[in-house]
């Protein structure tokens, strides 16, 4: 409460402090003060020490991982791309090469893994007679890109006797088997890396992740589960350990069960210090895979103005850097979305809307997909890579 004495004002507390023991002789106190303090002091920090040293070791607090070790996760890249069919070949589209480009661009990986079951003879007939994008993804980094080949299950299930039909299911399998073994960040060819993600690699947890939206239709039950299409994980990570040992001996084939038995383990380990840090939906999955999402993420605008080129700011100071966004922001167009808060955007239903990512199309920053990944092609184009007029998604010859 504050009391007005003239023109000072006196901070005075509003309620007395009642001592549970009778205080000490005045002088006493004042002639011992100090001693009487760094004595209790003393005896405190002593009775801790006490209490925590048989508990807590230091070795058994690393071991629960209670002081965090500063290893960040590697900068290694992992893609998953295996056969659907018996006589597939090996394709990409445009927006595989720029999966790869921007995680290279963002991320600067020591490796980039495409794990995979395709045999040597055909990579090779691939890189070498393919369409454009096929070629461009498969030479342009002989160095970084390393193919390993993958034996891809076909059963799974508590007596390994279910069949493990769907590509996207064999893909789960390979992914938690190879990458937990490897460490490094985990990506589907339709994720895009939007920012550097080294804040992420060294936020000091062993698994990053994010959470994705659902639809209606799917009554809610993915809505909010984490999204198995791109995350960060340390080589043996607990919930990388967890999920390999998990999804082998309860796959049951259905795709939403595993992704809620996967968010209810990443949640458990949440209790574990450093284990895991689940972000939110904008993270790493902004957008989702119905209709209402897809069309509006794809297509180009018919009518109305293109969105405004970014201003570049050569500024490393933060609210500066924060100014010129929001310069941009005021500057949108009525259709753009903002994808601020990602760092990396899955585009649900790429393969579907194939035809609407090309340099040309994204250049034009006519789309939110395009919006999000401008600088991306930029980029290209300023490395040689690409001219940006290409208006095809697979330039097949
Ligand atoms: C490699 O795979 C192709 C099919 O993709 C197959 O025709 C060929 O026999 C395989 N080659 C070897 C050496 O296994
Ligand atoms: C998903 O969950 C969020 C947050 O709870 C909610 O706002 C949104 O409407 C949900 N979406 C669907 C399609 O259920």
């Amino acid at each position: 409460m504050w009391k007005s004495i003239g023109t000072l004002s006196i901070f005075q507390p509003s309620h007395d402090y009642t001592p549970l023991i009778p205080l000490p002789n005045v002088s006493l106190l004042a002639r011992y003060r100090t001693a009487i303090k760094l004595a209790v002091a003393a005896g405190v920090l002593v009775l801790i020490a006490f209490i925590i040293s048989p508990l807590h070791p230091v070795s058994v607090a690393r071991e629960y991982g209670i002081l965090a070790d500063h290893e960040p996760i590697p900068s290694i890249v992992h893609f998953v791309y295996i056969r659907k069919g018996e006589d597939s070949v090996i394709r990409f589209d445009f927006s595989a090469f720029l999966s790869l480009f921007a995680a290279i661009l963002y991320v600067n990986p020591s490796k980039v893994y495409i794990h995979s079951d395709y045999n040597t003879t055909a990579i090779q007939h691939a890189a070498a007679t393919g369409g454009r994008w096929t070629r461009k993804l498969m030479n342009t980094w002989p160095e970084l890109v390393v193919w390993n080949q993958v034996q891809v299950p076909n059963y799974a299930g508590p007596n390994e006797n279910m069949r493990i039909d769907a590509v996207q299911h064999k893909s789960d399998f390979i992914r938690w088997d190879t990458i937990g073994d490897h460490g490094g960040i985990y990506m589907d060819f339709d994720v895009v890396t939007l920012k550097p993600l080294t804040p992420l690699l060294n936020a000091g947890f062993a698994f990053v992740a994010g959470r994705q939206y659902g639809g209606k239709d799917e009554g809610g039950n993915i809505n909010g589960t984490i999204n198995n299409g791109a995350f960060l994980t340390k080589k043996n990570s607990a919930m990388a350990r967890i999920i390999k040992r998990e999804q082998h001996a309860g796959f049951d084939g259905k795709w939403e069960a595993n992704l809620k038995s996967m968010t209810r383990t990443a949640e458990y380990l949440v209790n574990v210090p450093n284990q895991v840090l689940i972000l939110d939906r904008h993270a790493f999955a902004p957008t989702h895979w119905f209709p209402d999402s897809t069309h509006p993420l794809f297509f180009p605008q018919e009518e109305g103005l293109p969105s405004l080129e970014p201003v570049p700011t050569e500024s490393t100071d933060p609210v500066e850097v924060y100014d010129a966004i929001v310069k941009m922001r005021r500057a949108r167009r009525d259709w753009e979305w903002d994808f601020s808060s990602s760092y990396m955007l899955h585009a649900f239903g790429t393969s579907v809307h194939s035809r609407h990512v090309n340099p040309k199309l994204i250049l034009s920053r006519t789309s939110n997909y395009g919006v999000a990944t401008w600088a991306i092609v930029k980029a290209m184009v300023a490395q040689g890579l690409i001219d940006g007029t290409e208006d095809e998604n697979y330039g097949d010859s």
